[in-house]
């Protein structure tokens, strides 16, 4: 089958001029949105993900700034220099990098960074949109759900009516993201690592998305070329020092009729819909 590839680039590109536009215009206004990133530690892993951040920010005109504190810091310190991140005006958005170190897990760090600057979209006031049926995504909501929802519109992929399977369940993406499919009319399923016989529900699906974080999860056996599927693959894996998804890209590209690209995919989404949630934070300042 021919297969498309749903490459993010187009799509990122058409959303950061948008964004260039909207941090100018607040910049007029005096306000020049500005990314908190607190990182404990230094796994390489996150040092990653945060240097593309910065990159994003500095690409639509915004300002970062990262809080880079010893993996040793107790619970009490960490709250402290918290709450001046959070009480500094000039600060629209923070983050705190996950993972923490062990000494921190026991905090709520969902619910740590107040609401309106949350631009992860973790906090319950913002999860909450999402049980209440929001699907508008000028919202502070999680940033992987929002940027596949944006990646299937932009390919014209509809998903009312549609049987999707979700694979994970995290707090990060599985939970909120099944959530806004549903707000959208897909008839969603969870899967996870209890799930028996897996490969009746991909083959099922319309569209398949794994967020599991497993190199080959997905191989050819999980997909019949007559389902025409969509696959996106959330996955950030490495594989002789390769990055990949969860899927195995030459078996089931063949198969299906869409299919997501590790790197190139849902990690550029990420991170664009990440400074979207930044520029949103400001504007709402503004707007009160
Ligand atoms: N670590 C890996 N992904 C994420 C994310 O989306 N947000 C935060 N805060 N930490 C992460």
């Amino acid at each position: 089958m021919n297969f498309r590839t749903l490459s993010a680039q187009p799509l990122v590109e058409q959303m950061r001029n948008n964004l260039i536009e909207r941090v100018n215009l607040l910049k007029s206004k005096g306000l020049t949105p500005r990314m908190g990133i607190v990182l404990v530690g230094d796994n390489p892993a996150s040092l990653t993900y945060i240097k593309n951040k910065r990159k994003a920010c500095e690409l639509v005109g915004a300002q970062f700034e990262l809080h880079q504190w010893n993996d040793q810091i107790g619970p009490e310190e960490f709250l402290a220099n918290l709450e001046a991140l959070k009480n500094n005006p000039d600060i629209h958005g923070i983050i705190i990098q996950l993972p923490v170190p062990e000494q921190l897990k026991h905090l709520d760090l969902t619910n740590l960074v107040s609401p309106e600057k949350d631009i992860d979209g973790f906090h319950g006031m913002n999860t909450q949109l999402l049980f209440k049926g929001c699907r508008e995504l000028e919202n502070l909501l999680p940033c992987t759900p929002k940027g596949i929802v944006r990646l299937l519109q932009h390919y014209n992929i509809a998903v009312e009516g549609k049987e999707v399977l979700v694979i994970g369940r995290s707090l990060i993406v599985g939970k909120p993201l099944s959530m806004l499919l549903s707000n959208y009319n897909a008839t969603v399923t969870i899967a996870h690592s209890k799930t028996k016989d897996l490969i009746r529900y991909t083959k099922n699906a319309d569209i398949v998305i794994s967020a599991v974080g497993k190199v080959n999860l997905l191989t050819a056996k999980h997909f019949s070329p007559e389902r025409k599927t969509t696959v996106i693959d959330v996955g950030i894996n490495t594989l002789n020092g390769k990055l990949v998804g969860d899927v195995n890209f030459a078996e089931v590209s063949p198969l299906v009729a869409n299919i997501s690209p590790v790197p190139g995919g849902v990690g550029p989404m990420t991170v664009i819909s990440l400074i979207e949630n930044l520029v949103i934070a400001c504007e709402k300042k503004i707007k009160g």
